[in-house]
């Protein structure tokens, strides 16, 4: 269904809402490539989608350990929070040793079980194309975690080695297009989701 028998005016706020979008960088590397990619991305989205890098970084979360699910320390209450609040997530992160960064997968571990974490919709982003076992298992971790990956917008880049700034990657126009037509992607895909409304029943 895509908006039939609702209000016109419904369906004209839906195309104007903005869609809020935290994107994680899996690197602590003060000049990581995946870590600017998240900046560029901030600043080629599109009208209607405020994408914000992660600026607490994820490797303000401690180590993850379940003891502390009682009492989650406030950095994790905060990720989760801001995750949370998000329509949708974009991860890019490297691969260290065909395995996913151990900062990404702390952080996903802290958000198993999360509820607010559970149909997310993720864009995961490949700044490497040589890299593609962090990113088949990646994708894995997510589809087990019952995220929502979406492939429309989840794109192999080629920045290592090439475009590995911020500025590089906004001003060389085919990168900078394909992080737009990826961003547009995942915008259509909120947006189709958001036109076909609750999916529970509400009293
Ligand atoms: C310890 C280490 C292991 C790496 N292992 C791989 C690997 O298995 N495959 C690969 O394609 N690149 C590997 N790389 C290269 C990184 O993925 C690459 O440098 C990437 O740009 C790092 O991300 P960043 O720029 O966001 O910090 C490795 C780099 C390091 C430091």
């Amino acid at each position: 269904m895509r908006g039939s028998g609702r209000p016109r005016e419904w369906d004209c706020a839906v195309k104007w809402l903005t869609m809020d979008v935290i994107a994680l960088a899996g690197s602590l590397r003060s000049a990581s490539i995946n870590a600017a990619f998240c900046r560029a991305a901030a600043r080629l989205a599109p009208a209607g989608m405020r994408i914000a890098p992660y600026r607490a970084g994820l490797g303000s979360l401690p180590l993850f350990n379940p003891d502390l699910e009682a009492a989650p320390p406030d950095t994790v209450r905060q990720f989760r929070d801001a995750l949370g609040k998000a329509d949708a997530l974009i991860i890019a992160s490297p691969e260290y040793a065909h395995g996913m960064s151990g900062v990404l997968k702390n952080a996903l571990d802290w958000l198993v079980s999360h509820e607010a974490f559970i149909g997310k919709p993720v864009a995961l982003i490949n700044t490497s194309p040589r890299a593609h076992h962090a990113y088949e298992a990646t994708l894995e971790v997510l589809r087990t975690m019952s995220a929502t990956p979406v492939p429309e917008a989840s794109i192999t880049l080629p920045l290592l080695g090439r475009c590995t700034t911020e500025e590089q990657m906004v001003s060389s126009g085919e990168i900078a297009a394909q992080i737009r037509n990826a961003l547009g992607a995942l915008q259509a895909f909120l947006h189709v989701g958001a036109q076909d409304g609750p999916s529970f029943p509400i009293s």
